[in-house]
This record gives C-alpha cells, sequence and structure tokens, in this order.
C-alpha cells in the first residue's frame, strides 16, 4: 500500500471543523495523518494532568473516512508549566547562554528530569493507543538537532570520554593535548567546546561533536523502548532532516527506526531563489535513503509557500506534485504534506498548507488531489519497489564534523563539494546511494569518496578491499589526513591508501578567492577546447605507479600532477587532488562513468530528470521535466504510461512542464 496524507493540527482548529477537513482529506486520496507532535499542552495541560479525549475524537473523525494515523511523540515542543519550573532542563547554545521559552527544540537531551518527563507522556500515550484500530506507527519526537553545552553536558560528555578512551593518557595521547598545556589530569577538567577566541582542539571537538549526535540516539532510543515493548505492533521513525542537515549522525539515528521519514522543502525562506535546484532534491532523498538502503517515507512535503518571518517564493503550478513524485522515483512508499491547513497563529503563520487560511481548497489542494486519483491507481505498483544503484558516494559525518571544525579554505564547505559532485553524475540520469564508508562497497561499480579526511584502519581497509575486487574508487583532497581522534597521520598522504591511489601528495596549497589553476588534461578523451579550473584546494601529487589524468598549468606547480589514475588489484582508483566549479565535475563525470562501466539510463534534456525503481525485474521509470517548458527525450523501448489510462508509447515523446510520467516498459 501506498501511504498518502498530510500532516494534521486538529488541536489548532475548532472541533465541528473536523468532519469536513477528513472529508476533504479523504477526496484527497489522504490514507494517513500524522497528529499530535506538538500537542504536549493539549494532552497533559498540567502536570500529571493527562487529557486524550479530543485525540480520540480526532482520531475517530479520521477513521470514519478511512484514514488511519502515524502519532507524534511530543518531546520536541515541551509545555510552559515543565520549561518554567524547570528551567535547568533548557538548552545551552555554544556562547554559554541558556535558551528562554518561546520557540520549540529548546530541550536538553541529556537531562534526566526532561527525560522523565518525557518518558511519562510517551508511556501514557503508548499504553492509550497501543491497541488503537487506526494507529498504525509513530514518529518520535521532530526533526532531532542542535548540540547543547549545558552542566549535564559537560558531565555527560566526560563519562562518554572516560568509556571511550578509558584511560586519561590515552584520551591525552590520541587528542596531543601536551599541545599549549592542555594535559587533563582528571576526566572533570575536560571541558565542552564553548565558543572561545579560537577554533578548540580538533580532537575535543569532534568527539563532542559525536557525542552531542550520539546523546540524541540516545534520547530518541530512550522512547524507542517503550514504544517497542508497549506497541509491538507500530512501526517508529523519525522525521529527518535530508543531505543538508549536519550536526547528527544520521546513520546512526537511523539504526534503530523501522524506515527513515524526512521533511523536503524544496522552496523556504532559507533558499529564497527563483530557481529550484533539482538535484539538491535528489541528494536529500538519496540520502535519505542510504541511512539504511531502504526505501523511506517523506514526513513533511512541502504543501504551500513556505515562511516564517519572511514569506518564500511560492511553489509553482505543478510543483508539488512533481516534487512528491521526485522523491517517490528515488524511494519513498509514503508522501504526507505539511501542513493540511494554514495556521492562523504562531511562529509559522507565513507557512502555507494545502489550504489557505480560510480553508478553500483550491490550486494547490486541486494539484494534489488529482496525484491521489493517480496514486489510487498506480500507488500499489509502486510501493516496495527498489532503487537500484550501481554507484555510492560515501558520505562520512565525522569528517564532515572535522570540517566544521577547521573549514582548511574559508571558500571549501564539505556538503556543497559533495553536491557538486553528486550534480555532475545525477546529470547523467544515473542512480546514487550515499552510504558511509564502512558499507560493503563489493557490489557497486563506482564510488566516490569526497574529502574523506577522517580515515579509520577500518574504513582504509574497506575502500583497499572494494578497489582489490574490482571497484572504481575517486578521491578529492585532504583524503586520509586525519585519524579517528582528528589527528594528523604521520604517513605520506594520503595516508594509509597512499599505495591504493599510487601516489603521495608532496606539497598542498590553499587558494585565494579569485585564483584558479588551469588544469591540462593528458588523457585525449579529457581534452576539452575550454579546459576546467581548478580552485580552493591544489594538492601536488607525486606518482608512484599512477597515470597522470591532468596536470596544473601555473605558479611554482605548473606541470606537476594534479589528477592520477591507479590500477590497483583488479580495480582502479583516481586522485582528483584539486576542487574545481561544475566545469570540472562535469568532465570528470562522463569519462568516470564509462571506466566504471555504468548503464545510462535514457539520454535527457537539462532539466528533465529520470529515475528508475524496480518491481522485481520489471522497471518502472520515472521522468521528471523540472523546467517550465515543453521537452522532449527518446525512449528506447516500448512503455506502458501508468499515470495517463495506460497508453503505450515509444521512441520521442513529449513531457509537459514540470509534468511526470511513470511509465512500465512494456
Ligand atoms: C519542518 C518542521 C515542521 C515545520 C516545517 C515548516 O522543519 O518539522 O514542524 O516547522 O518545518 O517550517
Amino acid at each position: 500500500m501506498f501511504h498518502f496524507g498530510v500532516d494534521y493540527y486538529p488541536e489548532q482548529w475548532p472541533e465541528e471543523r473536523w468532519g469536513e477537513d477528513a472529508r476533504l482529506m479523504a477526496e484527497a486520496g489522504f490514507n494517513v495523518v500524522r497528529l499530535a507532535e506538538f500537542a504536549w499542552a493539549k494532552l497533559e495541560p498540567s502536570e500529571g494532568d493527562f487529557n486524550f479525549d479530543w485525540l480520540d475524537r480526532a482520531l475517530s473523525v479520521m477513521s470514519e473516512r478511512g484514514i488511519q494515523a502515524i502519532l507524534g511523540t511530543p518531546s520536541g515542543s515541551p509545555p510552559a508549566w515543565l520549561m518554567t519550573r524547570y528551567p535547568e532542563v533548557f538548552r545551552m547554545r555554544a556562547d554559554g547562554r541558556y535558551l528562554t521559552f518561546g520557540n520549540r527544540r529548546e530541550y536538553c537531551p541529556n537531562n534526566p528530569l526532561y527525560r522523565e518527563y518525557v518518558r511519562r507522556i510517551v508511556t501514557c500515550m503508548a499504553e492509550r493507543y497501543a491497541g488503537h484500530p487506526s494507529v498504525i506507527g509513530w514518529q518520535i519526537d521532530n526533526e532531532f538537532g542542535d548540540r547543547c553545552y549545558c552542566p549535564v553536558c559537560t558531565s555527560a560528555f566526560q563519562d562518554w570520554l572516560c568509556k571511550r578512551y578509558i584511560s586519561l593518557d590515552e584520551l591525552n595521547q590520541k587528542w596531543g593535548t601536551v599541545f599549549w598545556s592542555h594535559t587533563y589530569s582528571d576526566w572533570s577538567q575536560i571541558p565542552v567546546p564553548l565558543t572561545t577566541s579560537n577554533a578548540p582542539n580538533p580532537g575535543l571537538a569532534l568527539d563532542f561533536s559525536r557525542f552531542a549526535s550520539d546523546s540524541y540516539v540516545d534520547f530518541q532510543q530512550a522512547q524507542i523502548d517503550i514504544l517497542r515493548h508497549l506497541c509491538p505492533k507500530h512501526f517508529i521513525t523519525h522525521n529527518l532532516m535530508g543531505f543538508q542537515y549536519d550536526q547528527l549522525d544520521y546513520f546512526d539515528l537511523a539504526r534503530p527506526l523501522d524506515f527513515v521519514a524526512w521533511d523536503n522543502y524544496p522552496r523556504n525562506q532559507w533558499s529564497f531563489h527563483a530557481d529550484v535546484d533539482s538535484s539538491g532534491l535528489a541528494l536529500a532523498a538519496d540520502t535519505m535513503r542510504g541511512l539504511k538502503r531502504q526505501n523511506f517515507w517523506v514526513m513533511e512535503q512541502q504543501a504551500g509557500a513556505g515562511g516564517w518571518e519572511s514569506l518564500a517564493v511560492s511553489p509553482r503550478p505543478g510543483e508539488l506534485r512533481l516534487w512528491a513524485y521526485q522523491a517517490i522515483a528515488h524511494g519513498a512508499d509514503g508522501v504526507l504534506f505539511f501542513r493540511w491547513r494554514t495556521a492562523r497563529y504562531g511562529t509559522e503563520q507565513n507557512w502555507h498548507g494545502l489550504l489557505d487560511y480560510n480553508a478553500n481548497p483550491g490550486r494547490r489542494y486541486q494539484e494534489i488531489k488529482k496525484m491521489g486519483a493517480e496514486l489510487h491507481k498506480v500507488g500499489d505498483r509502486i510501493a516496495t519497489s527498489k532503487v537500484k544503484p550501481s554507484i555510492a558516494m560515501l558520505l562520512s559525518y565525522p569528517s564532515r564534523f572535522a570540517f566544521q571544525v577547521q573549514a582548511i579554505n574559508p571558500q571549501f564547505n564539505y556538503s556543497a563539494h559533495f553536491h557538486q559532485f553528486y550534480k555532475a553524475l545525477h546529470r547523467h540520469g544515473v542512480a546514487i546511494d550515499v552510504v558511509e564508508p564502512e558499507t560493503d562497497l563489493t557490489a557497486y561499480k563506482l564510488v566516490i569518496a569526497p574529502a574523506l579526511t577522517v580515515m579509520p584502519e577500518r574504513v582504509a581497509d574497506n575502500l583497499r578491499k572494494y578497489v582489490k575486487l574490482g571497484g572504481v574508487l575517486v578521491a578529492t583532497p585532504r583524503t586520509g589526513i586525519k585519524d579517528e581522534a582528528n589527528a594528523v597521520v604521520d604517513l605520506p598522504l594520503p595516508g594509509l591508501l597512499s599505495d591504493v591511489f599510487g601516489i603521495v601528495v608532496e606539497e598542498y596549497d590553499s587558494l585565494p578567492p579569485g585564483v584558479e589553476q588551469v588544469l591540462e588534461f593528458s588523457l585525449s578523451e579529457l581534452s576539452v577546447t575550454n579546459p576546467p579550473s581548478a580552485s580552493i584546494l591544489c594538492e601536488i601529487l607525486m606518482p608512484r605507479g599512477s597515470e597522470v589524468i591532468a596536470r596544473y598549468t601555473r605558479d611554482y606547480y605548473a606541470s606537476k600532477p594534479a589528477i592520477t589514475l591507479n590500477h590497483f588489484g583488479n580495480g582502479q582508483a583516481v586522485y582528483v587532488g584539486t576542487v574545481g566549479a561544475s566545469p570540472l565535475y562535469d568532465t570528470l563525470a562522463g569519462w568516470l562513468l564509462g571506466v566504471a562501466g555504468v548503464r545510462r539510463l535514457v539520454a535527457a534534456p537539462s532539466g528533465v530528470e529520470v529515475a528508475e525503481r524496480w518491481q522485481g525485474d520489471r522497471s518502472l521509470l520515472f521522468v521528471l521535466n523540472h523546467t517550465e517548458h515543453v521537452q522532449e527525450i527518446t525512449l528506447n523501448g516500448l512503455y506502458t504510461n501508468l499515470l495517463n489510462g495506460k497508453d503505450t508509447i515509444e521512441g520521442t515523446i513529449v513531457v509537459s512542464p514540470r509534468n511526470v510520467l511513470v511509465l512500465e516498459k512494456a
């Protein structure tokens, strides 16, 4: 079954309205709602005084229309009575100041008192709804994140370190605390990295990021334990924030969940652009699928113009449906829109739901209703079908955290660098998994490891094995420079993988803004009329058996190697020792797909995305026109058009602006 629905806040509207809402939802084809994740104050209006009657009634109104429910545990937004009575529960920011009441996500995840209040309400909810016929699962909290630096976290961090390093000598040695006399003689001396004039010890900072991430994983686990025990028939998920969110190790957070859910907002007030970069949405979806290498849900899919203080660009006609299908094309088995009706009150007054303030089922509702009718026909065919990538990109949260402490060059951004490489490959219509570096990679033809700077031995061994067995591995600057404790290795760079890449990094240069190096490619298939430039970081490579693919042409390292290819075991290892703008990655992507023998889907014009899901050996082809123009693509083979009455089509077909086709190979 394909789950299609909406996030609903019955507590924000008069009860007399609920029936009409449920009717309109059912007419739109919705079969599921998410409820209650911000309703703590309604569920427990004062300490110990629980009131679930209204939620029971809301569930009944929904179930009369055949709509099931996911319940959110309300820990993401604690009530005023709790936070005023126990101000020590507030989260402390890196500048040492406690948050105050008036927003959400204000709590410290390690605070035992807070955990106790959360335990109580989650237990009461779980006991009440374990056997409810229309409750199918749980979302824990809402979009975990934000590091806390309070005294409770400081002592929890010290305990965490004690478990990790066992002895202080070990910690002092791994962090190199002899530097600037930071040697610790008691665990209680170790601080959390509050904002100081400069970056803290890199070892301490990386471990603190890991600890802060573990704190939420643990906070989440406490709720999972209750729900698994009391509601064994229900699924448990959490709504994550796609690729961009970089404060938590999402692989760890996803592990205990039944499946990943995430929130997809292509047009919001923080990315206030006329155009949406659809590759960013694809990357987010592929990351969410990669966390468990499993299909996912979108728990919040944009339903209207975003906006908190300001109002973001309104989704253009067709975009809501297009983005929802894009997520489906990348592996969504459930999509819920955020939110049903636009709130008249509160911080999100400007954040639009499917209905406007006046509840008028207008343009956006009609667009999604059309999609509901389509999914009624084809949803079951799509649900549980699989995306089958032969390319993996390795997302390393320790490396990402390490760059948060030391960006290396102010123009370098790990996430942007990762996205650039992804985008260049994605343009070719190839499926990509975003996975953790420890994953068994042997089934992939091509593995890209952008800026994998923190290189534990087990990761190096995994990559070595992958190449030895015939894989094609690509690395980029700063690879293998750091050990697990964020100390620089005392090996020739790229450290543990020097032999695999057949190089030694002789020297490196960090370039100021506007300064570029033109690259000269030695392979004929890569020589283009306008050779791409390199910028930001230039590693000067010394081949040790590898072939030179490109050289620098300027400055004191003119003619020195910038990109190399090495044959190692049965595989190949490409080292891209520099950073560039999109032409560099565009040039490399096509070549690398050829080197690795990756099959491309249908050739599509720019702005048209093609993606594939497999139901057994039956392929479903999604064609997504992200542009506002009519586009053409040429199919290879005969297809059935599943969305429009099952026409059979072949050859060159037309895709109207912002339209979607779902085709099945005939
Ligand atoms: C999400 C969040 C929702 C709502 C939405 C719009 O990040 O989970 O509760 O705030 O953004 O701002």
